[in-house]
């Protein structure tokens, strides 16, 4: 009998991923968290920003969220966005400024990246529950 080749090798290896304690899943997991927790800045950023009197731009989020990348897993794992409220940054900062050996104006940049991210994700959880809410069932 021929037995017939009918799977490509990546769904095969795909396929044995699964089988195999779903390290394939795992992978994509830990992919998916990275992007998530340490969001991009974007226009959504900057309304946050321009609501809650940050004075900043997409250059400088930027700059304050790759600085943080840089800075900010010597020691310990990126510090997830979401688990902390926008006013819990500046006394976590106070102390890890020093650990990171920040000037002022990196500190400044990742500061304000970490409370604006943390306030936008916030207030974006709260809307996505308040539609979930307002949904006739
Ligand atoms: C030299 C090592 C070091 C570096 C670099 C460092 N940290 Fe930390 N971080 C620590 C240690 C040690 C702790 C736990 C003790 C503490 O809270 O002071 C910690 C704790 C934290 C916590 C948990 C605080 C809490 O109260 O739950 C956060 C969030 C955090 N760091 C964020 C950051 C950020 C943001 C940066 C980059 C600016 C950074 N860390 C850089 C050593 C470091």
């Amino acid at each position: 009998m021929i037995m017939k080749k009918w799977k490509p090798a990546f769904i095969s290896r795909f396929i044995s991923n699964l089988r195999r304690g779903a390290a394939g899943f795992g992978f994509a997991a830990i992919l998916f968290a990275c992007a998530g927790t340490i969001p991009e800045p974007g226009d959504n950023h900057l309304h946050y920003a321009a609501a809650h009197g940050y004075s900043t731009s997409l250059e400088n989020l930027r700059e304050g969220r790759a600085l943080m990348l840089r800075k900010c897993d010597g020691c310990h794992s990126f510090p997830r966005i979401k688990r902390y409220a926008p006013e819990k940054w500046p006394a976590i900062m106070d102390s890890m400024r020093i650990e990171a050996k920040l000037s002022s104006h990196q500190d400044t940049l990742i500061r304000n990246y970490l409370m604006i991210a943390s306030g936008n994700l916030r207030d974006s959880l709260a809307a996505v529950t308040a539609a979930k809410h307002s949904t006739p069932q």
